[in-house]
C-alpha cells in the first residue's frame, strides 16, 4: 500500500462535528459586524514580504522568526500573511478608500506563523479582525472594546474573560521611555535571560512581555510607560476609561501590556482567559495611528483588533457554550430501486415545503441495516418506502425517539403529517 500523507504540523483540518461550531461562530460574527456597521473585506493570503517588514516591524517575533516567506518563480519575496492589519491598510490605500473617508472594515480568515505548535497555538490559525480608519477620538477605541464585550455576552463568555488595557503613548514618549528602560535593564543585565538580553537594545519594551517567571519581579519594578505618557495620550487614555466605566465594562490596567507588533501607539488591549493555559489571549488589538503613513499613505488615525477563532471555540467547548449541532429530522429508507425513487421525491418535498433536514439512505443495504443507520443518525423520524406500498401510494412512518406504533400514511398526506408534527 502507498504510504499515507499527513497534514503539515500546526495546520489543522476542521471536520464535522466541529465544523458546525465554526459555522455557528462565523454566522454570529457576520451579524455582529453588521450591527456595528462594519463592512467585510476579503484580502489575499499572500502579500509582498516587504509589507510585513515595514508594517509589523523588523524586530518583532513575527518578522524575525515566524513569517513564512519564499521566493516565487519570478524571484519576488512573498509571505503568507501572519496577521491581517497590514494587508487591510495596503488594500485600503491601494483602492483609495482612506482618502478623507471614515471606514470600518472586518475580515475573517487564516493567518500563518511558524510558531511552536501547542494547544491554542497553531501555524495556520483563523482570525476575525476589525479595523477602523479616520477616527482619532477615544470613543472609537471604546466602541471597539464595547463591541467585543457584547460579543462575549452573546456567547456566554463574558464571565470567563478579563479585559486588560494600557496606553503606549506617542512615538516621542515611547522613544524617551525606551531609553529609561534600557538604562534600567542595563543595571540588571546579568539577571536577564538570553531572549531579553537580545531585546535590550533592539526592542526593550518587549522585555516587559516576557513570560519568564524569574524575570517577573525585575519587570514589576521597571519604570512604567504610564508614568511617562505625553499629556495628549494621557487625556485619551483617561477618556477611554471614562467611557468603559460608563458602559459598565470592567477592566484591569496592565502597565506591562506592550503587544508584539510595532505599529501600536496609545491604546492597547487584550481579552484574556485564565482557562486556556499559556495561550490565554483570545482577542487583542489597539490603536495604530502611524501605520497608514508608514505604508505610504496620508497620516490617518486607526484602531482595531483581531480575535483567535480556535482559542474562542476551545473556550466555548470547555464551558459547554456551543449550541446543539444541526440535527437530522427524518431519515428515509427503502427496500428497492423503485421505492428509492419515491423516497427521493418525498425527501425533496419535505425539504422545500417544510424546511426539514432530511437524509436518504442511498445504499442497497437490507432494511435492517438501513434502520440501524437511521437510529445512529440521530433523526427523530424514519420513513420506510417499500415496493409493496408503492402500489397503494403509501409509506410507513416510525418515531425513532419515542415509543409509538409505526403508522401508515398516504404519500399525499406526508407533508400534512410532518407539518403538524413540527408546528407543535
Ligand atoms: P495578535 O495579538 O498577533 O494581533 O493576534 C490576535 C489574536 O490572534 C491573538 O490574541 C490570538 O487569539 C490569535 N493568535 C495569534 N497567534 C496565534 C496562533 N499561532 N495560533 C492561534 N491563535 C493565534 C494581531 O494579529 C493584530 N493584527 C491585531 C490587530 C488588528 N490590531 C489592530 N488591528
Amino acid at each position: 500500500m502507498a504510504t499515507l500523507l499527513q497534514a503539515i504540523r500546526g495546520f489543522n483540518d476542521i471536520l464535522p462535528p466541529s465544523s458546525q461550531a465554526w459555522a455557528f461562530f462565523e454566522q454570529l460574527i457576520r451579524q455582529h459586524a453588521e450591527l456595528y456597521a462594519y463592512q467585510e473585506v476579503r484580502l489575499p493570503l499572500l502579500e509582498k514580504t516587504e509589507l510585513f517588514v515595514r508594517g509589523v516591524g523588523t524586530t518583532t517575533d513575527i518578522v524575525e522568526k515566524e513569517i513564512y516567506t519564499f521566493l516565487d518563480r519570478n524571484g519576488d519575496s512573498l509571505a503568507l500573511r501572519p496577521e491581517g492589519t497590514a494587508g487591510c491598510v495596503r488594500a485600503a490605500l491601494e483602492h483609495g478608500l482612506l482618502h478623507n473617508q471614515l471606514q470600518r472594515f472586518w475580515y475573517m480568515g487564516p493567518m500563518f506563523r511558524h510558531e511552536r505548535p501547542q494547544a491554542g497555538r497553531y501555524r495556520q490559525f483563523y482570525q476575525v479582525g476589525f479595523e477602523a480608519f479616520g477616527m482619532a477620538d477615544p470613543s472609537l477605541d471604546a466602541e471597539l472594546i464595547v463591541m467585543t464585550a457584547s460579543l462575549w455576552r452573546k456567547l456566554g463568555l463574558l464571565p470567563h474573560l478579563t479585559l486588560q488595557i494600557n496606553s503606549l503613548g506617542s512615538l516621542e514618549a515611547r522613544a524617551q521611555y525606551r531609553q529609561l528602560l534600557i538604562v534600567y535593564f542595563e543595571q540588571h543585565v546579568a539577571l536577564l535571560d538570553a531572549e531579553s538580553q537580545a531585546r535590550l537594545y533592539k526592542n526593550p519594551l518587549r522585555i516587559l512581555d516576557s513570560k519568564n517567571i524569574k524575570l517577573a519581579a525585575l519587570i514589576q519594578a521597571a519604570p512604567k510607560l504610564l508614568d511617562h505618557l505625553d499629556a495628549e495620550s494621557l487625556a485619551h487614555f483617561n477618556a477611554l476609561q471614562g467611557i468603559l466605566n460608563a458602559a459598565g465594562i470592567a477592566f484591569v490596567i496592565n502597565p506591562c501590556l506592550v503587544r508584539g507588533l510595532d505599529y501600536y501607539g496609545r491604546t492597547v488591549f487584550e481579552w484574556v482567559s485564565a482557562d486556556l493555559g499559556a495561550q490565554g489571549t483570545v482577542c487583542a488589538g489597539g490603536r495604530y495611528d502611524g501605520l497608514v503613513e508608514q505604508l505610504g499613505g496620508k497620516a490617518t488615525p486607526a484602531c482595531g483588533f483581531a480575535m483567535g477563532v480556535e482559542r474562542l471555540l476551545l473556550l466555548l467547548a470547555q464551558k459547554a457554550l456551543l449550541p446543539v449541532v444541526a440535527k437530522i429530522d427524518i431519515y428515509l429508507i427503502s427496500d428497492s430501486p423503485q421505492a428509492k425513487v419515491q423516497a427521493l421525491l418525498v425527501a425533496e418535498q419535505l425539504r422545500s415545503e417544510l424546511q426539514l433536514n432530511v437524509q436518504c439512505d442511498c445504499t442497497t443495504a437490507n432494511l435492517k441495516s438501513q434502520f440501524k443507520r437511521a437510529d445512529k443518525s440521530g433523526a427523530t423520524w424514519a420513513i420506510i418506502f417499500s415496493v409493496g406500498e408503492l402500489k397503494t401510494a403509501t409509506m410507513s412512518v416510525k418515531a425513532l425517539r419515542k415509543e409509538e406504533p409505526q403508522q401508515q400514511l398516504t404519500l399525499a398526506d406526508s407533508v400534512g403529517f410532518f407539518r403538524q408534527q413540527y408546528s407543535r
